[in-house]
């Protein structure tokens, strides 16, 4: 178990790295990777050790609403690969569905639904089995971890769309329908990617707001990244935990 582990960052989750003894930082470009344009989103790797053990984190990933394609967004994971990381661990800013899940809370995806309409593997490799996207094993050292530190963590289904809009009521509704838990713009791509490689896969979602018409209030950026800076000292505390394993 000596390989890194690949952590990305979401959008306003930037603190969560703040554990993290940092030993080299590599710029996207630097690394080929395509650069964001979105403010929160700084586009860096960070190498060091979270909890004794080697970590490199992603910060400032780039999004489908940016004007990147698929493979572009996911050349992140395929880079985390070459660098010798098998298990990675994404998280994002998402917002909820789910009357028992509120915002400042956190939710580890059990599953997803691709609603981007694309895929990194378009060109192969063909038919990746995603029966179980989300390691099972990882799940429950998270939940035991969580339980511990007295850390509410949920677990649902993630809703991954292009945005960059938000959502409409009637669009939530149907989110809900189909099984949804959380809606974002990420972290879908960058899953079955890393299935494709043959990696685990670990996902959080920070829900940092309700989804439209599940409260009278209007959806914002700011308060996004607010509530997620907030959130995020929690999370490095159980990725803490959970690399020290
Ligand atoms: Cl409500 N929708 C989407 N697509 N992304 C979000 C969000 C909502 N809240 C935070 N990120």
């Amino acid at each position: 178990m000596a390989e890194p582990v690949g952590i990305v960052l979401g959008s306003g989750l930037g603190p969560l790295a703040d554990r993290v003894a940092v030993t080299k930082t590599v710029g996207f470009a630097e690394a080929g990777l395509p650069v964001s344009s979105v403010k929160g989103h700084a586009g860096r790797f960070l190498f060091g050790t979270l909890g004794g053990r080697e970590v490199i984190v992603m910060q400032g990933r780039v999004h489908l609403y940016e004007g990147h394609d698929a493979k572009a967004i996911t050349a992140g994971v395929r880079w985390f690969y070459e660098q010798g990381v098998r298990h990675i661990i994404l998280t994002n800013a998402a917002g909820t569905l789910n009357e028992d899940h509120a915002p400042g809370t956190w939710m580890m995806l059990n599953d997803h639904l691709n609603l981007t309409g694309t895929s990194p593997l378009e060109g192969g490799p063909n038919f990746i089995d995603m029966t179980q996207v989300y390691d099972a094993e990882a799940m429950l050292e998270f939940h035991s971890l969580a339980t511990e530190r007295k850390v509410l963590l949920h677990e649902g289904v993630y809703a991954g769309l292009r945005g960059p809009q938000y959502e409409t009521p009637a669009e939530i509704r149907m989110l809900r329908a189909m099984g949804a838990d959380a809606v974002g713009m990420s972290t879908v791509l960058e899953a079955i990617q890393a299935r494709a490689l043959g990696m685990k896969v670990s996902a959080f979602s920070c829900l940092t707001n309700w989804a439209a018409g599940m409260s009278p209030e209007e959806l914002n950026h700011a308060e996004v990244i607010e509530t997620g800076a907030a959130a995020a000292g929690e999370m490095m505390g159980l990725l803490e935990a959970w690399c020290g394993l």
